[in-house]
């Protein structure tokens, strides 16, 4: 089995620019196939998320061409409204292909979706989404087959929990039907205002991008267009709580640090310093962590769930006790197990977890449970005695480019050892 080879206790410092946003990038290309011609997306990450979802462009029909971090998509013809089982699987945004495949072809066929088994993760505000704007649904044989009665027209939408998902499809739905949808509790992360700007760009008509409250005006086609997709606010913070965690100076450029408002100030009050200068962030702990009273998972602008696991292990190594609440996801602390393992004094119970600091973590073989589980492995093994072996690496490579190369960049000491290959 693939794995990361960590060994740890050296401070990261230097520089590193920011990729792409994974949680954009693939909404985004699943747009494309709304338009009858080519775009072009700058800034795509190099992720096996991004390779699974041009593998489902290319099975509708679409050409696609990758040059390094660009990817043209031409949906002049799409010949398929069907998605392979095994590709769905892959994947949790593959259900986000829902809106855009019957706002093309009037109709759609897909199992549900895959992903990181961080909860439930039901489907049921997509569905209430496209019924709402006149889609038949059809649940059987643990297929979902869409279809669009008379003609899609716009409606009021009101979403009970503003799931970035079901805002994803109800934008993708929308923007070609007849009238106005307003879609009420939205989603507000900057993934969706990066759709939204995606999507104005090919002649949508969409405002209130990044609010409670989205207003789409259908229209009859959308045009080709030319888009940067947002760097990615998960992988920031990522990089900048390992910077944290092992004492080190670190300084992230091409990011938005705005993204990062909730994220930010919790760094200060585990007494990093915190320098923002327009696209770039500087985080400098010379002198150890102290606790964090109390984080909270929230919608945007809420702290990320994403960064939860992060944070877990940052705590771990902090001066004192805090309190972690997961609000968004039922089971989303898969990675404290790992941690333990690694010396780390955390109770669970539910969706709390209670994070006693110790000095410091040991070296230990540990396996990443999902996305973010397996990040925060690799960042508890930075700052580690010893060798941490971070196995199941193909969860992180769903999220993270050149994950390795980077934290050598940054002074790091990892590899990524393939099948076989011993510690040494
Ligand atoms: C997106 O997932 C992200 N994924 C997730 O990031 C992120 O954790 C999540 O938003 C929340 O920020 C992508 O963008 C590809 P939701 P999504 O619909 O769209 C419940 C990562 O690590 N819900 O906002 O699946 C759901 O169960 C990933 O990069 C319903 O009940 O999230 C959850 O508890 C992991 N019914 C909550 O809403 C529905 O129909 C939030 O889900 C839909 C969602």
């Amino acid at each position: 089995m693939s794995a990361y080879i960590i060994n740890g206790g050296r401070r990261l410092n230097g520089s590193l620019n920011v990729q792409g946003s994974k949680n954009s990038v693939l909404p985004i290309l699943a747009a494309t196939v709304l338009v009858k011609g080519k775009c072009v997306i700058h800034n795509c990450p190099l992720l096996s998320d991004t390779e699974c979802t041009v593998k489902i462009l290319k099975s509708l029909g679409c050409g696609v061409r990758r040059e390094g971090n660009t990817i043209t998509v031409d949906a002049t013809v799409v010949s398929c409204s069907y998605i392979p089982e095994d590709l769905m699987r892959e994947m949790r945004s593959s259900i986000v292909f829902l809106g855009a495949i019957v706002g093309r072809m009037g109709e759609a066929t897909m199992c549900a979706p895959g992903g990181c088994e961080i909860g439930l993760r039901p489907i049921d505000l997509h569905l209430y989404a496209v019924k709402r704007l006149g889609v038949n649904v059809i649940e059987s044989h643990g297929k979902i087959i869409c279809k669009v009665a008379e003609k899609l027209k716009g409606d009021k939408i009101t979403l009970s929990f503003p799931s970035v998902g079901a805002t994803e499809n109800a934008l993708l739905l929308s923007v070609t039907a007849k009238g106005t949808t307003t879609i009420v509790n939205a989603a507000r992360e900057p993934e969706i205002t990066d759709l939204c700007n995606f999507l104005n760009s090919c002649g949508a008509r969409i405002s209130g991008a990044g609010e409670s409250i989205i207003t789409v005006e259908g229209v009859d086609r959308l045009h080709g267009t030319e888009h940067t997709v947002i760097c990615d606010r998960i992988v920031a913070s990522t990089y900048l709580v390992a910077g944290a965690v092992t004492r080190g100076d670190i300084e992230l450029k091409n990011t938005e640090p705005v993204y990062l408002n909730s994220v930010l100030p919790l760094l200060e009050e585990a007494g990093c310093s915190v320098n923002v200068r327009c696209k770039s962030i500087r985080v400098k702990c010379p002198m150890g962590l102290r606790r964090i009273d109390k984080i909270i998972t929230q919608p945007y602008p809420g702290f990320p769930t994403d960064s939860q696991a992060l944070f877990t292990t940052l705590t771990s190594v902090a001066r004192g006790t805090s309190v972690i609440v997961e609000n968004i996801f039922e089971s989303r602390f898969k990675h404290v197990p790992e941690l333990v393992r690694m010396g780390a004094r955390i109770r669970t119970e539910g969706r709390v977890a209670v994070v006693e600091g110790v000095n410091s973590l040991y070296g230990a073989d540990v396996l990443s449970p999902d996305l973010r589980g397996g990040a925060a492995l690799v960042v508890a093994g930075l700052c580690a005695e010893g060798v941490t072996t971070v196995g199941n690496v193909g969860f992180i490579d769903r999220g993270y480019e050149n994950l390795s190369q980077n934290l050598c960049v940054l002074n790091g000491d990892i590899r990524l050892s393939i099948s076989g290959e011993g510690k040494n």
